[in-house]
């Protein structure tokens, strides 16, 4: 997927320091792109297009008329605060990583749950089918200052891919992943509080099916965790065993626990 295409636009901010030329460069060349300086990116985008950007701290960002979008860890460092008081979060409960556990996390989006689940696991692969989220995410895992030092520990484990989903389980064999965890596009989404507003633009909206929901057992050893909202009809369309989750928020976490 990663070489695909030649429209990806690379450039810096600007008064770039040389580095930054270099790194876009670099990353132009790597991904089949074009390194344009920043002053003439005007002339290659139009209303709907959007452009990669090495930042003067080297961070790459995704940036169009009116927006932009760049890594940050998102909600891992507030849900990581109360599980540590509580010893309660639904996600951590409903997937359950131990730490020899491999974790599939197939939506990777911000990547900010693949960090939670990474600082109790032994390994995430996180899987992203939007290349722009791809690679913004990829290189936000390696290059951010992170304070935590849990975090630190976390993106280290972390291994991105950019793929889509449904063609990416079909090459496992059986049980040869612990854990399974999907997390797609909510059919409702809640744009007021989502932290995902950023990622939209670039979001595969695929629909899971119960076809991928077999294939995701057949690979995984001990359990898969789909994420939903309560109103959505996925759960109408799929089996889970069980549902976790807060009324109050309304997300769910369904669990199928492999025999
Ligand atoms: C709701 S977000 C996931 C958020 C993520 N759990 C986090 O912590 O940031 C869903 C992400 O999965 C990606 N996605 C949706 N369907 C996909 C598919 N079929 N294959 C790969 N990625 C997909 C979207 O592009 C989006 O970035």
């Amino acid at each position: 997927m990663e070489n695909q295409s030649m429209k990806w636009i690379f450039t810096t901010s600007h008064k770039p320091a040389k580095q930054q030329v270099l790194k876009a460069q670099h990353l132009a060349t790597k991904y089949s792109g074009r390194y344009i300086s920043r002053r003439h990116v005007g002339k290659y985008i139009d209303e709907k297009g959007f452009y990669f950007v090495v930042e003067k701290d080297m961070s790459l960002s995704a940036k169009w008329k009116g927006g932009s979008f760049f890594y940050h860890p998102s909600i891992s460092k507030i849900k990581m605060k109360t599980y540590t008081k509580t010893g309660h979060d639904f996600l951590i409960e409903s997937i359950a990583p131990s730490s020899d556990d491999k974790v599939l996390d197939l939506t990777m989006g911000l990547g900010s749950e693949a960090l939670l689940i990474a600082n109790f696991a032994k390994e995430v692969i996180g899987v992203e089918g939007a290349f722009p989220t791809y690679l913004v995410v990829k290189e936000g895992l390696k290059n951010y200052k992170y304070k935590e030092n849990w975090m630190i520990k976390a993106s280290k484990k972390i291994k991105i891919i950019n793929n889509n989903y449904k063609n990416y389980i079909r090459l496992f064999k059986d049980n040869s992943i612990d854990i399974v965890y999907c997390d797609p596009m909510f059919e409702n989404p809640n744009y007021k509080s989502s932290s995902l507003n950023p990622l939209r633009r670039f979001a595969v909206y695929d629909l899971l099916t119960q076809e991928d929901i077999n294939e995701m057992v057949r690979i995984s050893k001990k359990r898969v965790i789909i994420k939903a909202r309560d109103i959505d009809s996925i759960w109408n369309r799929i089996k889970v065993e069980k549902k976790m989750g807060s009324k109050r928020s309304g997300i769910i976490f369904g669990v199928i626990e492999k025999k």
